[in-house]
């Protein structure tokens, strides 16, 4: 097992810093959306330059799902070839123990800076095992010269994206851009799938799939409206291949001039606007819609946090490398440079990160109501009951169950992975 480990992370190894080996070799294994990696990497760059440290990178796989799976054996080995993680909002209940606790090394006056529900989430049993780095809301991306040309408001509601991203799609194919596609998200059966049903759940008010007080709440018929609805999108709206698509698949539709809307997250703002984007200067984000008249603007809160292996030689370098990269100065660059969303809420006033950004006073609202994946209260099962739910909403999108036979089925699953609800 740890062979097959180094063998994985020798080919995983993308990047050794020029710089002489005065300090400690820190190896950090950084991922990302879009331009994550490149933000990454300066920033650390910048910390081994002041520090007289190195630093190493490992760029692991792109989906959330694959890197948790990749990290749980090499922690399970006790490798210690990876210093520093950058690791999703929802894995500290999964990998917290091999983290050391940052709490006392970042001090109160850190801490108390940071968005109390990411310091909430990086916080297990009491231990702070990673810092927040940034805060991820799902939002919805609209090309606003198309819903002027076709005279369209921005929806409201998933039935009007639903009604506006047919009618564009028709009369823009007949006009001859016979590749348009209304509506491009992720559908692929691993985390971002979790994230986008549950999207369409909660704006519908069918709750979270499992309770913050640990209640499975999935079967109810609200739930089973929202993915009878998103079954609906694929093929009409939705090319087919949305089945396969993650974060970065449905960006490439979209910033190639071939979609409507799509759901993302912030990451891709820069992107959409940069030089070689054919959609530059012509998209709106604005929050994603409400499930019907009485459901609400929701999105699923996401984020990156880093955390310092217990594994590690150097925990010292590689603390202050992680409390380097979540400080004040590295998140506003970040945000600046890359639409990264701070998890500091003073840096949502700084005049640079606002011009930067201008939809981010709309996005703090979005924060504000985003709802949480069941993370806290599935604790160390947490993967297993995403991972029921994104197989099973896949097969329904697929067309392969019916929404509201399968939810009864999803809830006994859960139940069972609970252990009879006690989890
Ligand atoms: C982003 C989010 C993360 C989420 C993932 C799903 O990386 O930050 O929270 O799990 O997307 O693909």
């Amino acid at each position: 097992m740890a062979r097959r480990c180094a063998l994985l992370l020798a080919g995983m190894l993308t990047a050794v810093s020029a710089l002489p080996a005065a300090g400690a070799t820190v190896t950090l294994a950084c991922s990302g959306l879009g331009i994550s990696f490149d933000l990454c990497r300066d920033g650390a760059q910048e910390w081994a330059r002041r520090s007289g440290n190195e630093v190493r990178f490992v760029s692991p796989p792109k989906g959330a799902s694959e890197q948790l799976a990749l990290y749980q054996q090499l922690l399970a080995a006790g490798s210690p070839d990876i210093d520093v993680f950058q690791i999703d909002v929802v894995w500290p209940g999964i990998l917290g123990n091999y983290f050391i606790d940052l709490k006392d090394r970042a001090g109160p006056d850190v801490v108390g800076r940071h968005l109390p529900a990411m310091i909430e989430a990086a916080t297990v049993k009491g231990r702070l095992v990673a810092m927040p780095w940034f805060a991820d809301a799902g939002v919805l991306y609209a090309r606003k010269d198309l819903l002027e040309a076709h005279g369209r408001p921005v929806p409201q509601t998933w039935e009007e994206l639903q009604d506006t991203a047919a009618l564009i799609q028709r009369e823009e194919r007949a006009a001859g851009r016979d590749r348009m596609w209304g509506y491009v998200w992720q559908g692929r059966a691993y985390e971002g799938l979790t994230v986008n049903a549950l999207e369409w759940i909660a704006s519908r008010n069918g709750g979270t799939i499992v309770d913050p007080d640990g209640t499975i709440t999935i079967d109810n018929p609200r739930a089973a409206e929202a993915l009878a609805m998103a079954r609906g999108w694929v093929g009409s709206i939705s090319p087919p291949g949305v089945l396969n698509y993650m974060e970065e698949e449905a960006r490439g539709v979209f910033q190639s001039g071939n979609a409507v809307f799509m759901r993302n997250w912030p990451y891709a703002w820069t992107l959409v606007n940069a030089a070689d984007s054919a959609v530059g200067g012509k998209v709106a984000v604005v929050p994603l819609p409400k499930g019907g008249a009485d459901g609400r603007h929701t999105s699923t809160l996401g984020g990156q946090l880093l955390a310092v292996s217990k594994f590690s030689a150097h925990a010292d370098e590689a603390a202050d490398l992680a409390l380097y990269l979540t400080g004040l100065a590295e998140q506003k660059r970040r945000a600046i440079h890359g639409a990264s969303n701070p998890t500091i809420p003073a840096l949502y006033e700084d005049a640079e990160v606002v011009a930067a950004n201008p939809f981010f006073a709309e996005l703090a609202d979005s924060i504000a109501n985003a709802v949480n994946r069941p993370a806290q209260a599935t604790g160390m099962r947490y993967n297993q009951v995403s991972a029921e739910f994104y197989a099973n909403v896949h097969e329904v999108l697929t067309g392969r169950q019916d929404a509201k036979a399968m939810l009864p089925d999803l809830k006994e699953a859960l139940v069972r992975i609970s252990r009879g609800g006690r989890w």
